[in-house]
């Protein structure tokens, strides 16, 4: 494992990440990736810890790869889904969060609807004086930092499998497009692609992606760097003129408050990532999405399954060497 410091005891959020965190994070997911090709994909790094995966709203991939890269680290792991839990009863999640720390938790990955919940959670932990680290699986609409860790070692790694560092981005231009203003996803890569010196230009209708975006994100990182590297455009076209990577977005109809568009048709009409669209991009152009995917919507259903451009199952495959590495770090040296 490559030798660096880490201080961050919680993972909530990417608009404070340094190059240093980035880095550590991207080489360190390298050497895991190394050992889930291994004949025994295991290693005792978190034996004797208990990581808790509180997800209070549906998952598939996120909770399964937590799940997985706890276990590969030799971690014992309780899961909760709130559907089957007391909070049917009526338990808080304060209180519920209690329960797991009374039974010895270490790490608790969690994921809610409303922003915010994981960071009281964190806060609450520090105040009773508890070792526990928390780690944002997403927050309403908010962040998911693992989800743009992975991605960013998605694009590093193609670039340089066995030195993949932030710096790799630098100057390319990566277009993210659909339902950004719903999309924790996109908040959480923009920060990563802003601090690595890509050019991000965001793409949707203008009811998914408000104006005053920027001016909003803003708030609460870099405004300086956002200005200078951030491009909002209510057309597809440009873009994706010269794009280096497309990322798209899921239409994340359960956030959706009021009819935000006039029929799913007309959006993959406009905004859906086809082969004719794709034309636009570089001639090796890739395609991300980080699921689950509505086939036909945001991206059409061919171009989903062509290995030559869909980097889809390597960003699953990379997500689980990425949060291998995150527990590693805020999980090394509690016991
Ligand atoms: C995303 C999420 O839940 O934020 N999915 C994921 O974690 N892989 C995006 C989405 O739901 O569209």
């Amino acid at each position: 494992m490559p030798t660096t410091t880490w201080n961050r005891h919680h993972i909530l959020s990417l608009a404070d990440f340094t190059t240093a965190e980035y880095d550590a994070v991207l080489q360190t997911a390298a050497s895991f990736l190394e050992v889930l090709s291994r004949r025994t994909k295991k290693v005792p790094t978190l034996q004797g810890q208990v990581v808790a995966n509180l997800f209070f709203e549906p998952s598939t991939r996120t909770r399964s790869s937590f799940e997985i890269a706890a276990k590969r680290l030799s971690a014992d792991t309780l899961n909760f889904a709130a559907a089957t839990s007391s909070m049917t009863k009526g338990e808080t999640i304060l209180d519920t969060a209690k329960t797991y720390l009374a039974m010895g938790t270490d790490i608790m990955v969690i994921r809610h609807r409303e922003a915010g919940v994981p960071h009281a959670i964190a806060q609450e932990m520090d105040r009773l004086g508890v070792k526990v680290s928390v780690l944002n699986a997403g927050d309403g609409q908010h962040e998911h930092p693992s989800q743009g860790l992975l991605d960013l070692f998605t694009l590093c790694t193609l670039i340089d499998p066995a030195h993949p560092r932030i710096e790799l981005l630098q100057g390319k231009k990566i277009a993210i497009v659909g339902d950004i203003l719903h999309s924790r996803v996109a908040r959480s890569n923009i920060w990563s692609l802003i601090a690595s010196g890509a050019e991000v230009h965001l793409a949707a209708p203008p009811t998914l992606l408000p104006r005053l975006f920027a001016e909003y994100l803003g708030e609460e990182g870099d405004k300086k760097a956002i200005q200078g590297q951030l491009f909002l455009h209510w057309q597809l076209e440009p873009a994706l003129q010269d794009a280096d990577f497309v990322m798209t977005l899921r239409l994340q109809k359960e956030r959706m408050t009021a009819h935000l568009l006039p029929s799913l048709r007309e959006y993959h009409q406009l905004f859906g990532i086809t082969r004719t669209k794709l034309q636009l991009c570089k001639p090796n152009v890739k395609v991300l999405h980080p699921g689950p995917v509505n086939r036909g919507v945001e991206i059409s259903s061919d171009l989903m399954d062509d290995p030559e451009i869909s980097l889809i199952q390597s960003q699953v495959t990379s997500g689980v060497a990425v949060r291998m590495a995150l527990l590693y770090f805020i999980g090394s040296g509690k016991v």
